[in-house]
């Protein structure tokens, strides 16, 4: 069984790798932020509970992202291993993490806070599949997305204002847990500030 924290700062490329990385591992994706994206949909109470957290770019209270996760792993398709993207973010979900799985690897993508912006405001999405493109560094294909079916679709939160939040929210809550899964002996970094396709050939490496 193979469990892979993908792990950085908001727009460094978890979800854009995540994808990538799908068929050569044979996991599924485990997003909290597209579950939660989901929920507010949804108008579930979660997502109504999630949304005013979300909009202020700062994370949702640890209780409800560790009950989502608990139940998304009883699903069949986890049975095997699966890749968390933008989970854990905070020391409590790691150690409530550890208890449900052991994490096999986690693999940290490093950028820094000036790219960022720029990723996500230029960020957009298929709202057919979901694959992530971005107006300038990974743009839709002159032939149209790969599903036939492409429909733009931008997040509410990728707004620069809000991209400052994270990122705060990033360096006070999450950052931290670089060192705690260093001293497990499970942290490996990535330069994510260069061409998507190395940072992929480099993530499948550490992982095999
Ligand atoms: P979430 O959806 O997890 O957002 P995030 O962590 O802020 O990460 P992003 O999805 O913005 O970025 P990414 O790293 O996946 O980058 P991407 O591949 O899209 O969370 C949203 C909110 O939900 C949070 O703010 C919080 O409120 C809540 N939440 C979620 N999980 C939570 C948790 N566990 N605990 C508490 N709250 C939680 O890439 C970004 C752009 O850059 C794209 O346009 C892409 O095409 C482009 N790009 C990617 N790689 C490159 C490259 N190498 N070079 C140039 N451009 C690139």
């Amino acid at each position: 069984m193979l469990n892979i924290v993908l792990f950085g700062p908001p727009g460094a490329g978890k979800g854009t790798q995540a994808q990538r990385m799908m068929d050569a591992t044979g996991l599924p994706q485990v997003s909290t932020g597209d579950m939660l994206r989901a929920a507010v949909k949804a108008q579930t109470e979660v997502g109504l509970e999630a949304k005013k957290y979300m909009d202020a770019g700062a994370l949702v209270p640890d209780e409800v992202i560790i009950d989502l996760i608990k139940d998304r792993m009883k699903e069949d398709d986890a049975k095997n291993g699966v890749m968390f993207d933008g989970f854990p973010r905070t020391v409590p979900q790691a150690e409530a993490l550890s208890e449900i799985v052991n994490v096999s690897i986690v693999l940290a993508i490093d950028v820094p806070d000036e790219r960022i912006v720029e990723r996500i405001c230029g960020r957009f999405s298929c709202g057919n599949c979901g694959v992530v493109f971005h107006d300038q560094f990974n743009p839709l294909p002159a032939n149209g997305c790969a599903c036939g079916s492409f429909m733009e679709k931008r997040r509410a939160d990728d707004t620069e204002e809000t991209v400052v939040a994270r990122l705060k929210a990033y360096h006070q809550q999450t950052a931290p847990l670089a060192e705690f899964y260093q001293k497990k002996g499970l942290f490996s970094l990535v330069d994510g500030d260069r061409d998507i396709d190395l940072i992929t050939t480099d993530l499948l490496a550490a992982i095999n």
